[in-house]
């Protein structure tokens, strides 16, 4: 199968810190592919230079082939690179619906344009709506489409995260800690939901530290320990790998 997204020697720097230090790993086109790894290992900074919020120091970033490294979030978006973030960015005054509404024909709307616009969102028009609170169905969500994001408990706003992420109808999907703050049912459909994708030809790269989603929905997983990729193999092996036993006992003990 051809790799979708090759990360090749890719460092991010910042100051005296190494974030991340020539990483390599590919993702192949329809997988789920976890990046695990301790506090502070480099996996959002991953996220942020995949999505475009950042540039790597140095490295290539391939998407079908094309480098794609220090380009901004609306290209990458439009080329088909969604995310959702670990520390949530919605709008809280907007309803759910109309969060997700935002990203149907704009994904590269930023916050400010969204906020500049806002008296003209407030009532989103019929097709665009249907639209959101299908896709918010899809999340399992679709009893609060009307609520303000700002109400929703944790878990539901990471959900409307992922929803208006698949209003950019992406190829790529990349989740931040997406069962961080979800109970143990809400996980559960979180599973399904991540699951489901690759029915959907969405490719998905999940960053999470809750092991039993990651264990039970990943083909594969990379393990990233202080900005070095230390690891990488099917789930099974990896849970096993005395460096990566290492590496989490040995955030513990810090
Ligand atoms: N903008 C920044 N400026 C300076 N240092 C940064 C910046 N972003 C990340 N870092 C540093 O880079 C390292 C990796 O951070 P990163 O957020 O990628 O870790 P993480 O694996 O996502 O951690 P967590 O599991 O806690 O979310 C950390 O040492 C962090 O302090
Ligand atoms: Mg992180």
């Amino acid at each position: 199968m051809d790799a979708l997204l090759a990360i090749r020697g890719v460092s991010r720097r910042f100051g005296g810190v190494a974030a991340l230090a020539n990483v390599s790993f590919a993702v192949p086109a329809g997988a789920i592919v976890g990046v695990i790894g301790p506090n502070g290992s480099g996996k959002t900074t991953l996220m942020n230079l995949v999505s475009g919020v950042d540039a790597p120091s140095g490295g290539e970033i391939l998407f079908e082939g094309r480098p794609v490294q220090g380009r901004p979030v609306h290209r990458l978006a439009r080329l088909g690179i969604a995310r959702t973030f670990q520390h949530i960015r919605l709008v809280p005054q907007l309803t759910a619906a109309e969060n997700v509404a935002l990203a149907l024909h704009e994904p590269e709307a930023s916050l400010a344009d969204t906020l500049l616009r806002l008296p003209r969102l407030s009532h989103i028009e019929g097709e665009r709506r249907r639209q959101a609170v299908s896709l918010l169905e899809r999340t399992g969500l679709d009893g609060a489409a009307d609520r303000p994001a700002g109400d929703l408990s944790y878990g539901d706003r990471r959900r409307v995260e992922i929803a208006r992420a698949l209003a950019t109808r992406p190829r790529l999907l990349l989740l931040d800690e997406p069962a961080a703050g979800m109970n143990a049912t809400e996980k559960r459909a979180l599973h399904a939901l991540i699951a489901g994708f690759r029915a959907d030809g969405i490719t998905t790269v999940l960053v999470e530290h809750d092991m039993d989603l990651v264990m039970g929905v990943c083909d594969h997983l990379h393990v990233l320990n202080q900005g070095r990729a230390i690891a990488s193999g099917p789930p099974a092996a990896v849970r096993h790998d005395p460096l990566v036993i290492e590496a989490y006992l040995g955030a513990e003990d810090a």
